[in-house]
This record gives C-alpha cells, sequence and structure tokens, in this order.
C-alpha cells in the first residue's frame, strides 16, 4: 500500500500544486482544508477540517506517514488579519499537527516557512550593497508573519527531538498567483515558481522518508546569476545590471511594458538544496526572458 501523505491547507495554491506532483509520485494524497476543496486531483482524498482544533487534525492524521504543512495566513494577510489570528493559525495549529502527528506515529513533517524569517537581517545597510541572503543568516522577523514561522521552525527542530519526527523547514520566496509580467518581474525580488515549490515539497519529503533526522532550513526561490560585485549596482540602476546578463532584456522589458519595480536589496543564496537534497528551481527570471523572446504569455 502506498504511504499517505497529507497535505494541510490542501485547497490552497501550494496544495493544488503539490497534491498532483505526490500522487504523481505514488503517494497516497489526503487534503485538509477548512474550505471545500474544488478541482481536487483524480484520486486523491478531501477533508474539511481546522488545524486550530485539535480533534479535526488527530482524525485527519490518521493512517499518515508524511505530512506537507502549508495551512497558514502568509505576508499578502498581514495587512487584513490580526496578530491573534496569526497565533492561532499558524503557531497553534502547526503545535496541533506536530502534536497529531507525534500521537498518530508521522515519520516526517515539511513545513512550509519563509523568507519572512529573516525580518530585519535582510535589509542592506544604508549606502552599501544588495544583502545576499543564506540560511545562516540570523532570523529576526519583523512581523508577526515571520515571528510565527521563526516558532513553527523551532516546533519542527523539537518535535525531531522529542518524538522522532524527520523534518525540514522550506523557506520559500513569493509564489502568490499573479499576472504574467509581475510574476516574472518578481523574480528579481525574491520570486519562486509554484511548480518548484511543489517539487521542492516532494525531494525533502522523499529523503526524509528515506533517511530520517532533520535537515535544517532550506532557502526555495529561483535562481539568480547576481554576483557580489553587482552588489552596488542591484541597488543604484538594477536594470543595467540586469542587462549585463541578458543584455536583449532591457529592449525585451521595455517592449512588453514591464521594468525593475526598484533597487534589488535582497539576492537569495539557493545553493544548500542543490548541495543536500540535489534541488535546482527550473523556473525564473531566465525563464521569463525566454518567454519574453518567444513572444510566449507564460513559461515553459
Ligand atoms: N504564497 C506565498 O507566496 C508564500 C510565500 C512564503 C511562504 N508561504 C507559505 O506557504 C504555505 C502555503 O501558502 P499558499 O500560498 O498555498 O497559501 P494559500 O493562502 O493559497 O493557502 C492556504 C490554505 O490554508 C487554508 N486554511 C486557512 N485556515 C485554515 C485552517 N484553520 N485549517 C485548515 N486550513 C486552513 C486556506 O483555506 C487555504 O486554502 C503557507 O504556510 C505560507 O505561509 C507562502
Amino acid at each position: 500500500m502506498s504511504d499517505l501523505i497529507l497535505v494541510t491547507g490542501g485547497a490552497g495554491t501550494l496544495g493544488r500544486s503539490v497534491a498532483p506532483v505526490l500522487l504523481e509520485a505514488g503517494y497516497a494524497v489526503r487534503l485538509l482544508d477548512i474550505r471545500a476543496i474544488e478541482d481536487a486531483p483524480m484520486g486523491a482524498e478531501t477533508l474539511i477540517g481546522d488545524v486550530r482544533e485539535p480533534a479535526d487534525v488527530r482524525s485527519a492524521m490518521a493512517g499518515v506517514t508524511g505530512v506537507i504543512h502549508a495551512a497558514a495566513w502568509h505576508g499578502i494577510h498581514l495587512g487584513d488579519h490580526a496578530r491573534d489570528e496569526f497565533w492561532d493559525l499558524n503557531v497553534r495549529g502547526t503545535y496541533h499537527v506536530f502534536e497529531a502527528a507525534a500521537a498518530a506515529g508521522v515519520r516526517a513533517v515539511v513545513l512550509s516557512s519563509t523568507m519572512g524569517v529573516y525580518g530585519d537581517s535582510r535589509r542592506p545597510a544604508d549606502g552599501g550593497p544588495a544583502q545576499w541572503i543564506g540560511e545562516d543568516l540570523p532570523r529576526r522577523p519583523s512581523e508577526i508573519y515571520g515571528v510565527s514561522k521563526v516558532i513553527s521552525e523551532e516546533l519542527s527542530q523539537a518535535y525531531a527531538r522529542m518524538a522522532g519526527i524527520a523534518g525540514a523547514a522550506l523557506r520559500y520566496g513569493m509564489f502568490v498567483p499573479e499576472p504574467f509580467h509581475h510574476a516574472g518581474i518578481r523574480f528579481l525580488y525574491g520570486g519562486v515558481d509554484e511548480r518548484d515549490v511543489a517539487r521542492a515539497n516532494l525531494v525533502v519529503l522523499q529523503r526524509l522518508l528515506r533517511d530520517g533526522g532533520h535537515l535544517g532550513a532550506f532557502n526555495v526561490l529561483s535562481e539568480l546569476p547576481f554576483k557580489a560585485d553587482d552588489g552596488l549596482a542591484l541597488r543604484q540602476d538594477p536594470l543595467a545590471v540586469v542587462g549585463r546578463y541578458w543584455p536583449d532584456a532591457p529592449r525585451l522589458l521595455e517592449a512588453a511594458g514591464a521594468k525593475p519595480w526598484g533597487p534589488i536589496d535582497e539576492v537569495y543564496e539557493i545553493g544548500r538544496a542543490e548541495a543536500i537534497l540535489g534541488f535546482r528551481p527550473k523556473w525564473g527570471f531566465e525563464q521569463y526572458v525566454e518567454a519574453l523572446r518567444s513572444g510566449r504569455d507564460r513559461l515553459v
């Protein structure tokens, strides 16, 4: 019988992207969400439930081998959700997930985290170069969302020690659905394609189920070629730096009515995922420029 994987927040962007990827890899899939899950892929089990309710989480966990925990309020909800709500869903909900996972003998939990955990650490010095952001940079969240994910990361580490639940935290860039050109420019500012997010979840889950243990945190963002030498220019004249690596990009962007949004202050290092998991994102600014060259309005 196939291992059963529970995806919390199964009706969301990540849940909808990861479900078919898990099914294709041979897992049985159970999607849990507080709202009805429309268009669930064939073969996935769906369940309506609230991760803030321990009983809902316990019953969802029956027979489960691994969990992809994605249910959360996130960056786009900061403006219209109170800190209490972030605490209830992101902190208390995550605690319930780990408690129920421990009680059910679940072997691995993949935690959805965020680049927001870096908070103040990711801001460059005044007048200085862009900040390079690796997983070792201290986590100094400056809003409740980042705080909630730092606590969730600590829960992930703690339940590996206390209950032997294998774990990892995936710190994603932004993958909220956006219009094509916006998403393309987003790749310069900490974006990631949802298909890469889904694949990262699969790769880390497979590794955890195979080897156990805790793998720490991984930045999961699209790839950019920028080097330390570009640091100042990224902030002062990002289009010029883009033109160094993609000479036709300034012309293509202008023709498309797109342009960088302003200084590029942050560059995310993604090498740890490649070194440890063999995971490298497939989609990013390179593929966006390629789409512009070919007159397409989607990435392939
Ligand atoms: N989307 C991004 O840009 C982004 C960036 C970084 C990190 N993340 C993280 O990735 C994860 C998934 O993000 P997403 O974009 O798929 O989010 P999403 O908002 O699209 O989906 C979240 C899902 O959780 C469900 N949910 C809300 N409250 C719930 C509850 N009480 N019980 C059960 N389900 C509940 C929602 O109905 C929704 O379907 C989140 O943990 C988020 O913090 C997302």
